[in-house]
Formats: C-alpha cells, sequence, structure tokens
C-alpha cells in the first residue's frame, strides 16, 4: 500500500492457515512494508508458524468465537496501537461429507448456519472489534475476502444458496460497517474483495470445470488482490471489487 506508508506499520491477517490468507502473509511480508504483521490461524500445525521473520507474529482465532476475536485485538494492543491494513481470509464453502446445496431440497439449519457463522457473523465481530486499532489519521484498508457467487445481481445459475446468501449478507455488512467507520475512523477504507477462482482447499472439489487459464495460483491471486488494495481511495470505501479492480454489482 503506498499510500500507507506511515511508521510504524502493521498489518492484520485474518485466516491465514492456508490459501489465500497464507499466501497474503508471505507477500506482505516481502513487500517490507510492515514492521509487523500478525496472522492468525485455526489450526495449531498451521505451516504458517514454519516462517521464520521476526515481524511476524501468530495468534490462534476461531472467527466463530467472539472471545477469541477480543483477545487477538488486546494482544495486537500489547505490540502496536494501531493497524494499516486488515485482511480478513477465512471462509467456508464445504467439508468431507458436507457439499453445498444444489437444490431447496438440500437446505437444512446446521448448514446454513454455519455458512453464517463462519462467513459473516464472524467476520462482522471482526469488523467491530478492530475499530480502535484503525482510529488513527493515517490511510488504512480494511478488505474482507468475499466472492462474486455472493453478489445477487451476478447470480444467473442458482444453488449454492448457503455459501452465497452469507457473503451476500457480508457484503452488506461491509457497505453499512463502512457508512459508521467514515464517521468514527474517516481515513478507513472498507471493501469487499473477490479473488477470483483460486486453487486452494476451498476450491479444489470445483475445478474441473473452471478453465485452466481461469484457475488463479494463490500467487497470482494475492498480487492481483494487493494491487487492487493499493489503488483504494477514500471514495471506494463499502464497495465491492473484484480481483482485476472492477466494481461488481451487489
Ligand atoms: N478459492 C477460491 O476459488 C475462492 C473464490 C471466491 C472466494 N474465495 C474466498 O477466499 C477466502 C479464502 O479462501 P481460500 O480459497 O484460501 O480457502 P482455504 O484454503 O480453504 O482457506 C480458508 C481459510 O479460512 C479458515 N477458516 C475456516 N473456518 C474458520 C474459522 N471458524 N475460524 C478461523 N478460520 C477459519 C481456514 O482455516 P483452517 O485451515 O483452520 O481450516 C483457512 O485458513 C474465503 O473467504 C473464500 O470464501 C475463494
Amino acid at each position: 500500500m503506498s499510500n500507507v506508508a506511515v511508521s510504524p506499520t502493521a498489518a492484520l491477517i485474518v485466516g491465514a492457515s492456508q490459501g489465500i490468507g497464507q499466501e497474503f502473509v508471505r507477500q506482505v511480508l516481502a513487500s517490507n512494508q510492515f514492521d509487523q504483521v500478525f496472522a492468525t490461524h485455526r489450526n495449531m500445525q498451521a505451516p504458517l508458524l514454519d516462517i521464520n521473520d521476526s515481524r511476524l507474529h501468530c495468534l490462534p482465532l476461531d472467527i466463530t468465537d467472539e472471545t477469541q476475536i477480543a483477545g487477538v485485538v488486546q494482544t495486537i494492543q500489547t505490540h502496536t496501537p494501531s493497524l494499516n491494513l486488515v485482511v480478513n481470509c477465512v471462509g467456508w464453502l464445504h467439508r468431507e461429507g458436507v457439499s453445498p446445496e444444489k437444490s431447496l431440497r438440500a437446505l437444512n439449519m446446521a448448514q446454513m448456519e454455519a455458512y453464517f457463522r463462519v462467513n459473516t457473523i464472524g467476520p462482522a465481530l471482526l469488523i467491530k472489534a478492530v475499530l480502535p486499532l484503525l482510529k488513527h489519521p493515517h490511510p488504512s484498508v480494511l478488505a474482507t475476502i468475499s466472492a462474486k457467487v455472493g453478489s445477487i445481481g451476478d447470480n444467473h445459475i442458482g444453488g449454492w444458496y448457503g455459501y452465497r446468501a452469507s457473503k451476500a449478507a457480508l457484503n452488506m455488512l461491509i457497505h453499512t460497517a463502512a457508512i459508521e467507520y467514515k464517521r468514527s475512523c474517516p481515513h478507513a477504507i472498507l471493501v469487499a474483495l473477490h479473488p477470483g477462482t483460486t486453487d486452494t482447499r476451498l476450491s479444489a472439489p470445483f475445478q474441473r470445470s473452471v478453465p485452466p487459464e481461469k484457475l488463479f495460483s494463490v500467487e497470482r491471486t494475492v498480487g492481483q488482490l494487493l494491487a487492487v488494495i493499493d489503488k483504494l481511495q477514500p471514495d471506494d470505501s463499502g464497495e465491492f471489487f473484484s480481483w482485476d479492480g472492477s466494481r461488481l454489482p451487489w
């Protein structure tokens, strides 16, 4: 973030145990733009912990646990009073025996609730909790990784009820929080970002129908998203951007 070069600087990457989040940690460290990088992981065996860099602080966090979210913020505050970049990369689509719902027949309370807890409610509580760290006079960005399938205007094929709805609700929360942040943290820019289909655990079962040129490596995706973040202007706050910087319909 070239326009955020104020010293000392700190970044927080949430959901960094693997996939897009872990690559954010690597590229943010490699950019040498931040004096401190905080990275959260749920899995205690996360390969993230193998990165040997004195600027990196790894903190355990399950985003569905409000107490843990508050604890992460408190720990960060023992190191720094402010953050310049927050990227939430947490997301859930499937696990063994649980696939996104193809039709109404497949809807059930437990799965819908799980989508909303991980993809929507946890991220909302994170946006609430980090507010004090973004209340400073320097430009900062809070980005949450959403998904184009959460766009209502772009939904022409249906299916994936819970995941789509949880990401659509996440987009609404970002838009709403951006309005409040404008009053309390006027230098913070809040955005929802679509990463493009990326070769990670999350997309693995659905990659067969994706042409190779449309399946991005995590390196490519994060490079593209950091380029989008770098160009953000105050007027962009509350908006939903794709990996190429274009605006997506709600
Ligand atoms: N890959 C794609 O094609 C694609 C497309 C559109 C949008 N996205 C979005 O991009 C983001 C990153 O996904 P990815 O592709 O990198 O998937 P991934 O490799 O499966 O990574 C998902 C991350 O979310 C974390 N996570 C899941 N539940 C959590 C919880 N309750 N608390 C804390 N962390 C939790 C995972 O931690 P664990 O390792 O502990 O499970 C992991 O670090 C997600 O928001 C996803 O919806 C991805």
